[in-house]
């Protein structure tokens, strides 16, 4: 079998997205756009892919180091044409069939891709092009055919003529090239064009003007290689891949109330027979077991929950719900936490880098932050561990069965023994022992009558002042 490599341009500056930061970089999905496309590669297994970078270089390699990649760099960003040949050096003895795509197309399937290779592969094509239709043909590249269907060129938005304008099919970018008759024409491109760059595009017209063949294929979903040079692009972009996403999730048996209102990072994972209620997101890692309830209005990100647990109107970061759990509503699990099986977390309370037991409850109103808490414990609503002395954070341990009553600090650090009960409304700032009362108020006082006096006094006083003011009138 010949040979194939992947060359993605990932050079330019993306002057259009107004950004600080490389156009591919940008998230589609959670995740940069250029993942998207390295890893849909990533399935072809072809024998190699390149990568050109440039702008934003060193960002672009961090985020996708990982991968078997090989980097090479485009110092000066002088058209798609001129960062294919960087690729030169490298392809040397290369004797084979080159996929050429952009970073910033990231709906792309790798079905589209194999056809695309598949369909170069047994044509004698110099170059097979993957062309679309798309709803608008703003900023695209126009296919350019003859009386036969032939294509004979690629033609710049920038550099066409208002009958070019009118053409509806457009370059989706993506195009596979016999390697040896590519580099050959790459030598032959020129500035000539508006925009003074070296067009990748160009050697279409190179190929054709020597009476080569050119092949071109459509692709069967155009919204697949839409490509994103700005701001609105991008959000088109990320409505497209959330829709794909959902699709797959309804179709391996997730049920998602309303998909409008549902938005699934690509790398999240969730098994069958889980319900997800309007406006929530599950970014991230999240995994999600079967037979969970989540939502509505919840926010995952980098969380596991495990089968039947509920969350509802929470957020949850970097986090572990155990089986059967109940969170929420209005719960904040924040960095650190696990919450263990048949546990429950209720409303307004927020937990920190912390773990509660099995069975255990912080069901209202409570801050826990840097705690462990053992099994089948109570925790009083109201409660709040006083982790940090303004300096530092400590820690609170809580035993087995222990029932903290309501409006408690427990100051640490400190350590409560298996089986305590705490008192309501206690400040305890010291270790309690096991199966022990705890209790830390002032004695109560009570003055008999006081507050019937009280009441008769007042009434004394507002007919004295009703009195005063008829005197006056
Ligand atoms: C390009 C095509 C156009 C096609 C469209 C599809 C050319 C000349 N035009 O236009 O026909 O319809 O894509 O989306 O090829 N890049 C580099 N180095 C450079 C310049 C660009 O690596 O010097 C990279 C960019 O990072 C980007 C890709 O090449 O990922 C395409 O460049 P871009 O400027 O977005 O080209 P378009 O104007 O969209
Ligand atoms: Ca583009």
């Amino acid at each position: 079998m010949k040979k194939i490599a992947a060359i993605v341009l990932a050079a330019g500056e993306g002057t259009r997205m107004k950004s600080e930061k490389a156009k591919v970089l940008h998230q589609v999905s959670g995740v940069p756009m250029i993942c998207h496309v390295v890893d849909t590669l990533l399935e072809l297994k072809l024998d190699k892919i390149y990568v050109v970078i440039g702008n934003h270089g060193e960002e672009v390699t961090k985020a996708i180091s990982d991968r078997n990649l090989d980097f090479i760099w485009q110092k000066e960003q002088l058209g798609t044409g001129h960062a294919v040949s960087q690729v030169k050096d490298k392809l040397k003895n290369f004797d084979g069939t080159v996929l050429v795509l952009c970073g910033d197309v990231p709906l792309i399937r790798s079905t589209t891709l194999k056809k695309l290779l598949d369909f170069h592969m047994t044509s004698d094509s110099y170059s097979t092009i993957l062309t679309f239709y798309p709803e608008n043909s703003t900023g695209y590249g126009r296919i350019l055919r003859d009386d036969e269907g032939n294509v004979i060129e690629i033609v710049e938005e920038s550099d066409a003529n208002e009958e070019q304008l009118k053409i509806k099919e457009a370059n989706s970018g993506t195009y596979c090239f016999n390697w040896k008759k590519l580099s050959q024409a790459l030598e032959l491109l020129n500035t000539e064009n508006v925009k003074r760059e070296l067009y990748l595009t160009d050697v279409v017209k190179i190929f054709s003007s020597k009476g080569e063949k050119i092949s071109a294929i459509n692709v069967e979903v155009w919204k697949e290689v839409i490509g994103i040079n700005n701001r609105e692009e991008l959000a088109n972009a990320n409505y497209e891949m959330n829709k794909r996403i959902l699709k797959k999730w309804m179709n391996s048996g997730v049920t998602i109330m309303d998909p409008n209102s549902t938005y699934i990072h690509n790398q999240v994972n969730i098994e069958n027979d889980t319900v997800i209620y309007p406006f929530t997101f599950l970014e991230g890692s999240t995994i999600i077991g079967k037979n969970c309830e989540i939502g509505p209005s919840t926010k995952l990100v980098n969380s596991i929950v495990e089968d039947n647990s509920k969350i509802t109107y929470s957020i949850v970061f970097d986090s572990k719900i155990k089986k059967g759990t109940l969170v929420g509503p209005f719960s904040h699990i924040r960095p650190g936490t696990e919450i263990s099986e048949n546990a429950k977390v209720g409303s307004f309370v927020e937990i920190k880098k912390s773990i509660v037991g099995k069975g255990s409850k912080v069901p209202h109103l409570s801050y826990i932050g840097d705690a462990e808490i053992g099994d089948r414990v109570n925790i009083g609503a109201g409660t709040i561990t006083v982790n940090y002395d303004g300096y530092k954070k400590h820690k609170t341990k809580i035993g087995d069965d222990v029932n903290i009553g309501s409006d408690s600090m427990l100051v640490a650090p400190i350590k409560i023994g298996k089986g305590v009960i705490t008192g309501a409304g206690s400040v305890l700032t010291k270790d309690v022992p096991p199966d022990a009362l705890a209790l830390e108020r002032g004695e109560q006082v009570i003055k008999e009558g006081w507050a019937k006096r009280k009441r008769e006094l007042e009434k004394k006083r507002q007919l004295k002042k009703k009195d005063k003011s008829k005197e006056g009138s």
